[in-house]
């Protein structure tokens, strides 16, 4: 992310919009990029991550000279920001929002003339073990599976393209990164399980937790895989950003 927001070749003293901030792991990483002359709102429509961010946000602002932090709870489909921003960004928040394309059309009224749009989604279809064992194959069925029927599309990341322009954004510049998760230290396995973890309340009727046996499954992962030295792929992270400047410098580069 720190990445996408250099490429619009000014951060510093700008101010951003993080869309779905969560409890804030992107909005404090743009707050350090833009500075203390900057600023970043973030807009989340659940009130617990948006109390974690502020209290992270309070601590920092204790700790050092930082952007202007500010938090409004609200949710994407009709949010209407006020004021312009030199940059909206996002991170894992498309994925739960059915009508992507008209929402971020919706934000870029908000975006400045040489603004940027910088989106990260992911791409869970590319989910992969190597060698494969059936627990590992189990375990991606009850995430694909729970994702589905909680309504989420498994993926964003690829479709960002399409989005993008639909949107009437800039053709956008993309990148794409994966993880690769081995041996007893990686936290993949208790990652894995945590997402499984959050799919289990009432919209999943895949398994129960007790099917699952979540409480041991990140153990049992792990020793699955060491015992095989087996790696795992994480989904693809697919970053999308658009700019009429980026657009603009990519031309001249050309010339
Ligand atoms: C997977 S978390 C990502 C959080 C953060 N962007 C990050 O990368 O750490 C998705 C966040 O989007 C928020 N969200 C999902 N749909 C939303 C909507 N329609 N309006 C506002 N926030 C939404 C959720 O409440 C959640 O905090």
């Amino acid at each position: 992310m720190s990445d996408l927001l250099s490429r619009a070749g000014r951060a510093p003293g700008m101010r951003v919009l993080d869309v779905g901030c969560g409890v804030g792991d992107v909005l404090l990483l743009a707050a350090r990029i833009v500075g203390e002359k900057g600023s970043v709102l973030g807009v989340d429509r659940s009130a617990s991550p948006l109390e974690i961010a502020r209290g992270r946000a309070k601590r920092r602002a204790a700790l050092c000279e930082t952007a202007t932090i500010s938090f409004v709870e609200a949710d994407l489909n009709t949010f209407e920001p006020d004021g312009a921003f030199d940059a909206i960004i996002g991170r894992f928040v498309l994925l739960y929002v059915p009508e992507r394309a008209s929402m971020l059309r919706r934000l870029t009224r908000s975006l400045r003339r040489v603004g940027v749009m910088a989106i990260q989604e992911l791409d869970v279809s590319s989910l992969a073990q190597t060698p494969e064992s059936p627990m590992f194959a189990q375990l991606r069925r009850w995430i694909t599976d729970g994702l589905k029927s909680a309504g989420v599309e498994l993926d964003t990341g690829s479709q960002l393209y399409a989005t993008f322009l639909r949107a009437g954004l800039p053709r956008p510049q993309m990148v794409c990164a994966q993880l690769v998760h081995c041996g007893p230290e990686a936290r993949g396995y208790e990652d894995a399980t945590q997402v499984l973890r959050s799919l289990l309340p009432k919209r999943n009727r895949v398994a129960t937790a007790t099917e699952i046996e979540i409480d041991s499954l990140a153990d049992r992962l792990r020793q699955d895989a060491v015992a095989r030295d087996a790696v795992v792929f994480t989904p693809w992270f697919v970053s999308a950003s658009s700019s009429d400047a980026i657009l603009k410098r990519e031309r001249g580069a050309r010339c």
